[in-house]
Formats: C-alpha cells, structure tokens, sequence
C-alpha cells in the first residue's frame, strides 16, 4: 500500500509511544526499526485506518489499542505496524533513547523487565478527575498518588521528551543543560545548527549517554516547525516538554521604528511561539490518543516585559504581551488533551550574552551610549541595572529552571505566567 504521508514513523511511533506510557505509566523512547516481522512483538493491521494515501490517525490509535488490549497481560516492547499485509515499519520501546535503540538492534520484544512490567489494559477509558496523575495514572488503577513520592523536583524531567527552541544559547541553553542534568532527552532546536551541534557533543560527553540532539529551526517559519517536531518524533517517538523560549529583542521608538524591525520582532517572539505550539500540540495530541492520563507541558519563555510595559521597546513588550495571551487561550483549547500551557516570565538574566557579551552586550552598549549617568565601567551599569531588582541580582538559569520544574510538577494549573523576577514585577 503506498502511502502519501511525508513521515509514517512521525506518526505511529507517538501512537505506540502512547500505548506504552499509558501501559507502564512511565517516560519511554520508542526508536522505529526496520519494516521486518519481529516475531514476539505486537502485531497491528492499520490498513483500515488508510484513505487515499493518508492516515487517519484517531482510526489507527483505536487499531493498535484493540491489538495491545488482545496481547494479553504485558506489552512487549516492540510494535509492528502494516498497512493490508505491506509492513509499514516496526517501532521499539524502552525507557530511553539508548536502551531503546539497543533493544531494537538485539531484536528484543520483551516486556521492559520482570521487575517493572508493561501490563496490557484492556480499555483506555479516562479515570475521573482526581485520578489523573502526571504520567503516574493508568487504566489498570495503578495511580501513583501525588505528593506521595519521594522523588525531588528535578526528578519530574528524568526521560522526558523535551524540546527547547533557541536552546543554543543563552536562557535556552540554561535550560538545555538543565533538562538534561535531569534525565531528560533534550532537542536542542536552533537557528545556530552550529551551536546547538556543539551543545549536544558537549552534555552528550559529560552525561556519557544521548541527552541532547541538535535541530536545525527557525520559529518564524511553519515548514521549518513542522520539520523539526517530525524529526523529534521520528528520532524518539514523541514530546513531553515543549519550551518556546527563541526570542529576539529589537528596541524602537514607537515614532521611528520600521515595520520590518517590528515584525521581525513579533514574527519570532509572538508568531513563533504560536507555530510551536501548533506543531507540537499536535504531537502531543497524537501520543495524547493511546495515553489519556499522560499530562505534558508546553512552557513559554515569556519575560518580565510580557507583565509591565517597555520604555522604546513597544514590539518587544507588545510581543511579550501577547504571548501571555496566546498562553492563556491555548491552555482552555489543549487541556482537552492534558495538555498544560504555561509561561515563565524571568527578569534580565545580566549574566548571559544579550547583557554580557564583551562586544554586542546592553552593558558594553548602554556604557558607550552614555546611558547610565556617571558610570565608567561596564560593572558601574551592571550595578545599576541590579539595584532596581529588590533581590539585588539579575535572574539566572538555576532560577528559570525551578520555575519549569515547578510547571511540570503541578498538575492541577494550566494558561498562567509564573514570574521570576527578583521581585522586580509584583503580581495583583
Ligand atoms: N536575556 C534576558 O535578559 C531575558 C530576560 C527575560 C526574558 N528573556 C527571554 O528569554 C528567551 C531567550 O533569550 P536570551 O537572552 O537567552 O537569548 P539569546 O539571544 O542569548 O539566545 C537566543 C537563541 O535563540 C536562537 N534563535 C534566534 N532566532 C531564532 C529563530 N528564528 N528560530 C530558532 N532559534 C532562534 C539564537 O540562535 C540563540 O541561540 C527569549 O524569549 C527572551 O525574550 C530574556
């Protein structure tokens, strides 16, 4: 059967993702193998779910979970898939991308292990309310009730998916690291291929195991969104973490700023973030199908400037401003498929490049503009800028991160801004 769509594996290795984090309850990769019969896997016939050439994919999730429900009493970790006898490709599971991929080249369909089954459930039917764990709840009963582990914060990210756009540099690259010092598989998705190539090499080397992989992105463009969400499920079967934090700043009066300078700003701070969440909301919708319980997080690097105005930065702001609304609107649409939507707004982060870059940054720029009456150094402004936060200090990775982690956590809240400004911008 030939088929049209432009990535099969996009599609059904997040449908079988979904079995398996709904069967196990856990964080798990799932690598697509070779389109060869595994003999011990699961076997699913999508071949009805196939209309000229596409797939419906509500029809093909209803398929595999019917397949996964006859397997019996434990899941195997290896799905094939064939569309009317034409095998379409084989798809292995484990708990990470390493383990994942290790299995499928040893051929190795068993259940994850003795210790910590994949048990099969017969129906997906959604648990009240009050059952929905993050990623704890399955169909079994098998709840893990919030509060009640002893895991620490960070602990909330270990396996996960995540995505983090401008991950290159600067807050993204903060929150790169972050991740996955916490055992998450970060794409570090950027307009810096260059950058975002030698980030990967360098956590890869340090954590000794696949952390971190480069995408080449740029927000501003669908295609380019699109492409880049595909290759994340492609890679490792899905996403539980989407951070919209590339952001560009391009400061203007409101009475001499060109319109191209306005739109360039918006175009990646507000339109960009609107084509993420497009894309991978839809993937998330996709493992969303076979795995109802599982919660997953689309977080907004927003910024202070999204909560109070910009003094002759209005797109910046405008932008920012913006974002909070799009938070807001996509978090009532998303819940739908416990999606969470939520935004971080940070203060200035003095220490990263846009402030401290020797040659480029505001410091060194704000120091020759003569901004900063008085001050002869670059630390004179630096001080400065620090004495209008109450806390006396600029914002940094460290605290940009408790504030994810505090997201991820927290399963009962979706559409708010948490600040993280020193106290700078007080909420009322
Ligand atoms: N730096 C601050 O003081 C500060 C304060 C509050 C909020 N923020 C927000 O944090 C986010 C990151 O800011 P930063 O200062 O760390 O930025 P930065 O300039 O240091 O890094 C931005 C990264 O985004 C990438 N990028 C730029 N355009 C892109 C595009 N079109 N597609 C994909 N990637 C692209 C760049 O290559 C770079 O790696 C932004 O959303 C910004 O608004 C920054």
């Amino acid at each position: 059967m030939k088929l049209a769509e432009k990535s099969v594996n996009a599609i059904l290795a997040p449908l079988v993702r979904g079995l398996g984090l709904h069967a196990s309850g856990e964080a798990i990769a799932v690598v697509p193998g070779p389109a060869e019969k595994t003999s011990g896997a699961l076997n699913a016939d999508i071949g009805p779910a196939v209309r000229d050439g596409l797939i419906d994919e509500e029809a093909a999730a209803a398929i595999l979970r019917d397949a996964a429900a006859q397997a019996g009493q434990r899941l195997p970790s290896c799905a094939a898939i064939e569309a009317a006898g034409e095998p379409l490709g084989t798809y292995w599971m484990d708990r990470t991308l390493d383990a994942a991929r290790a299995r499928a080249k040893r051929e190795d369909p068993a259940p994850l292990s003795a210790a910590a089954p994949l048990p099969v459930t017969a129906a997906l039917t959604a648990p009240s309310a009050a059952e929905g764990g993050h990623g704890k709840g399955n169909a079994a009963g098998e709840i893990c009730p919030s509060g009640s582990s002893s895991r620490s914060r960070a602990d909330v990210a270990r396996n996960r998916i995540a995505l983090v756009t401008g991950g290159a540099q600067g807050f993204g690259e903060e929150i790169t690291r972050g991740l996955a010092a916490s055992g998450a598989l970060v794409f570090i998705a950027d307009l810096n291929i260059k950058g975002a190539e030698e980030l990967a090499e360098k956590i890869n080397a340090a954590l000794g195991k696949t952390s971190a992989i480069a995408l080449a992105l740029d927000v501003s463009r669908e295609e380019s969104a699109e492409q880049a969400v595909a290759a994340a499920a492609e890679t490792a079967g899905g996403l539980d973490i989407l951070i919209s934090n590339a952001g560009v700043l391009k400061a203007g009066s409101v009475l001499e700023q060109d319109v191209s300078s306005f739109a360039f700003t918006t175009g990646i701070n507000y339109t960009g973030y609107f084509i993420m969440a497009k894309h991978g909301g839809r993937l998330m919708r996709r493992q969303n199908r076979n795995a109802p319980f599982w919660k997953t997080d689309i977080i907004q690097i927003n910024s202070k400037s999204g909560l109070e105005g910009s003094n002759k930065n209005g797109a910046y702001a405008g932008g920012k401003f913006g974002g909070l609304g799009l938070t807001a609107s996509f978090a009532l649409e998303l819940i739908e498929y416990n999606i969470k939507v939520n935004a971080v707004c940070p203060g200035n982060f003095f220490d990263g490049p846009l402030w401290s870059d020797s040659e480029k940054g505001l410091f060194v720029q704000y120091l020759k503009a003569g901004k900063v009456k008085g001050a002869k150094t670059v630390a004179d402004v630096k001080t400065f800028y620090e004495e209008k936060v109450p806390m006396k200090r600029g914002c940094t990775g460290p605290d940009v991160m408790r504030a994810i982690y505090y997201i991820i956590e927290q399963e009962y809240e979706t559409g708010q801004a948490v600040p993280v400004t020193g106290g700078q911008v007080m909420l009322h």
